[in-house]
C-alpha cells in the first residue's frame, strides 16, 4: 500500500491535516504526519518509506531526495517551489508538482493588511496616510499579484503592472490595471510597490539599490514573495539615504539586526504567515493530496514543474 507523507515544519490547520488524511485513505492508501519538526534529520528518518511526500517550505534537499527511497512523486503545497531541488527529483525520475493559485487569496489579503499598517506607522497614535489615490506596482502578475491588484483598487488605489506576458495584459486590461513597459517604470511611477518573484537565478538580487531608488517619496515595498529577491546592502543604503522609504516583509531578511536600526520604517512578520489561514491551508494541502491520488492511480501529470 502507498504511503502518503505530510511533512511540514510549519503545520497546517487541523481541519487541513484531517481532509488530507481523508483523501488519502479513501484513495486505500496510508497517510502519515510529521508536523513541526525540529530538525532535517528527523524528515530523513521519515520519508524512508513513503511513495508521495506533501510539503510547504520544508527543504526537499538532494539528500531527502537520496533518503526517500521509494519516493515516486513531491508536490509543494503552494506556490514557490524554489525549496525543492528539482535537479535530484528528476534523476530519480521523482515528479515534482506545485498547486498554483491554492493559497493566494491569503497572501494577497497580508499584503493589503502590512500596506495599511506601514501607512499608519505600525499603528503608534501618530497621524499617517491612507491608501486611496496612491500609487500601487504589481511586480509579477501572477495569481496573487491579480488579487492584491484588485484589493488595491477596491482601496481606491491606481494600479499598475508591467508584463511582456499576453495573458496577463489581457488579465490586467479585465482589472483595470494599467500596463508600464518595464520594472523600471513600475518602481519610478509607485509610491506602493508589491513584489510577487519568484527566487530564480535571474531575479535574485533583482530588487537592487539603482532599481528601489526609482521610487517616489514616501515609498513602501512590500514583499510577501522571497527574501532572495531583495539586494540587502542596497536596501541598506537607500534606507539610511532616505527616511521616507518604508520596507514591509513577510520573510525575515539575512541582516535583521541591521534592518531593525530603522525602527517603524520596517517590518518583518516572525514567521512567513502569508498563507498561514485555515482556508489557505485546506485549499493548498487538499490540492496536494488530490494531486497525489490523481497521479498514483491514474499517471496524472498536471501542475508538474520539473518537465
Ligand atoms: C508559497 O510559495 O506558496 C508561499 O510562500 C507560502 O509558503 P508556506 O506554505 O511555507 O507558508
Amino acid at each position: 500500500m502507498s504511503k502518503v507523507l505530510v511533512a511540514t515544519e510549519k503545520p497546517f490547520a487541523k481541519v487541513a491535516v484531517e481532509g488530507i488524511r481523508e483523501i488519502v485513505e479513501s484513495a486505500g492508501f496510508t497517510f502519515a504526519l510529521l508536523e513541526s519538526y525540529k530538525d532535517q534529520s528527523d524528515l530523513l528518518k521519515a520519508v524512508a518509506d513513503a511513495d508521495a511526500l506533501i510539503v510547504r517550505s520544508d527543504k526537499v534537499t538532494a539528500e531527502v531526495i537520496e533518503a526517500a527511497k521509494k519516493l515516486k512523486i513531491v508536490v509543494r503545497a503552494g506556490a514557490g517551489y524554489d525549496n525543492l531541488d528539482l535537479e535530484a527529483c528528476t534523476k530519480r525520475g521523482i515528479v515534482a508538482m506545485n498547486t498554483p493559485g491554492q493559497n493566494s487569496n491569503a497572501v494577497a489579503e497580508l499584503v493589503l493588511g502590512l500596506m495599511v499598517m506601514m501607512a499608519r506607522n505600525q499603528y503608534n497614535g501618530k497621524s499617517g496616510s491612507e491608501l486611496k489615490g496612491k500609487t500601487l506596482g504589481i511586480q509579477a502578475y501572477g495569481h496573487i499579484g491579480r488579487l492584491v491588484a484588485r484589493l488595491g483598487k477596491a482601496f481606491g488605489m491606481e494600479v499598475y503592472s508591467c508584463t511582456r506576458s499576453e495573458a496577463n495584459r489581457k488579465a490586467m486590461a479585465e482589472d483595470g490595471v494599467k500596463l508600464l513597459d518595464s520594472a523600471e517604470e513600475l518602481y519610478s511611477k509607485c509610491q506602493y510597490v508589491s513584489t510577487h518573484l519568484p527566487a530564480k537565478d535571474n531575479t535574485k538580487k533583482s530588487l537592487n539599490y539603482a532599481l528601489l531608488a526609482r521610487m517616489p517619496k514616501g515609498a513602501t515595498l512590500v514583499n510577501s514573495a522571497r527574501k532572495e529577491i531583495i539586494d540587502e546592502d542596497g536596501l541598506l543604503k537607500l534606507m539610511a539615504e532616505r527616511e521616507d522609504f518604508r520596507y514591509v516583509s513577510d520573510i525575515q531578511p539575512d541582516k535583521l539586526d541591521e534592518f531593525k536600526q530603522f525602527g517603524e520604517r520596517v517590518f518583518f512578520t516572525p514567521k512567513k504567515m502569508g498563507a498561514q489561514t485555515a482556508e489557505a491551508n485546506i485549499n493548498a494541502g487538499l490540492a496536494a493530496a488530490n494531486q497525489i491520488v490523481k497521479f498514483l492511480k491514474e499517471g496524472d501529470r498536471t501542475f508538474q514543474v520539473n518537465k
